[in-house]
């Protein structure tokens, strides 16, 4: 009798996804509701969180040291479930991988956004690197060119999201010093749409809709995320059709709290069990 293991099938390999820290989860939970069938490996970066703050150099370094650790574990696709890795780091990523498919948030984001907006007037909250880059004013303009985008970093969000710091006053008050300038007459002229640029703010989201007033749409990138996902596995002919799925996570650190705080961003428990302590 042969013991030796079957070299898995490419479509049952897993989707890589990862993200600085339990953000990506957001993004995790909308690839699970459209693809069941699929294996998913999740590694959050969480020891060296965030990465909104940090220069290009170091966010490019970082994102390369995750994606190479899923695809030596032997993954089919990657997604960057960070929207700061996504703006800084996707070119790199898809060269250094190819032809291993890269899906990154930030043009998901775009595209949700111009689907979203009547008016055109988008106002973009990300972190301070993702702002600084620019990579979702060019994303927007490429897909509607007379759109009027306006940026704003909210690098304390991140913190609060991950503190599990959702609502109540202290949220309510950081996110209205947050939204103030874009919230003004002027700016505010027929702005209709509000891209939670990061991957942690869908947390907060009722906050920031609160805060941001009516007449205005929140979008997230997750679900075209998802869809963007499932038509390159179609195109490839990798996706999975049937049985059972199973989802696994690695975290650069503390095991324990990520099992805590992810299942908050997941909206379903993790067990500490299943979360893997990794070394990048
Ligand atoms: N979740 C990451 C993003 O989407 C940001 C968090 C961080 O600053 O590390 O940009």
């Amino acid at each position: 009798m042969n013991s030796k293991p079957k070299p898995a099938v490419a479509a049952d390999k897993p989707i890589g996804v990862f993200d600085s820290g339990m953000g990506g989860l957001t993004v995790l939970h909308a690839l699970r509701e459209h693809l069941p069938h699929e294996h998913l490996l999740y590694l959050g970066d969480n020891a060296r969180l965030p990465y909104g703050t940090k220069a290009p150099g170091t966010i490019t370094r970082y994102a390369l040291q995750a994606a190479s650790h899923l695809v030596e574990r032997g993954i089919k696709l990657l997604v960057i479930a960070c929207n700061t890795a996504s703006a800084v780091a996707m070119p790199e990523l898809s060269r250094r991988f190819a032809p291993l498919p890269v899906v990154g948030v930030v043009e998901a984001g775009a595209e949700a956004a111009v689907r979203a907006s009547g008016s055109g007037h988008i106002a973009v909250l990300a972190t301070e690197s993702t702002v600084r880059g620019g990579a979702y004013e060019r994303a927007i303009r490429t897909r509607r060119t007379d759109a009027r985008v306006y940026s704003q970093a909210c690098s304390l969000f991140v913190a609060l999201a991950e503190e599990g710091w959702t609502q109540g006053p202290l949220v309510e008050a950081v996110a209205r010093e947050y939204l103030h300038p874009m919230l003004d007459e002027k700016k505010r002229e027929g702005l209709d749409c509000v891209v939670l640029g990061c991957t942690h703010f869908p947390l907060l989201k009722n906050t920031i809709a609160r805060v941001a007033g009516a007449g205005v749409t929140l979008v997230d990138s997750s679900e075209i995320v998802a869809l963007a996902v499932e038509k390159i596995l179609q195109a490839s002919n990798i996706k999975r059709i049937g049985g059972p799925a199973g989802v696994r996570f690695l975290a650069t650190d503390d095991t324990e709290r990520f099992a805590r705080i992810g299942s908050v961003f997941l909206g379903q428990s993790i067990e500490s069990g299943n979360v893997e302590l990794v070394d990048l």
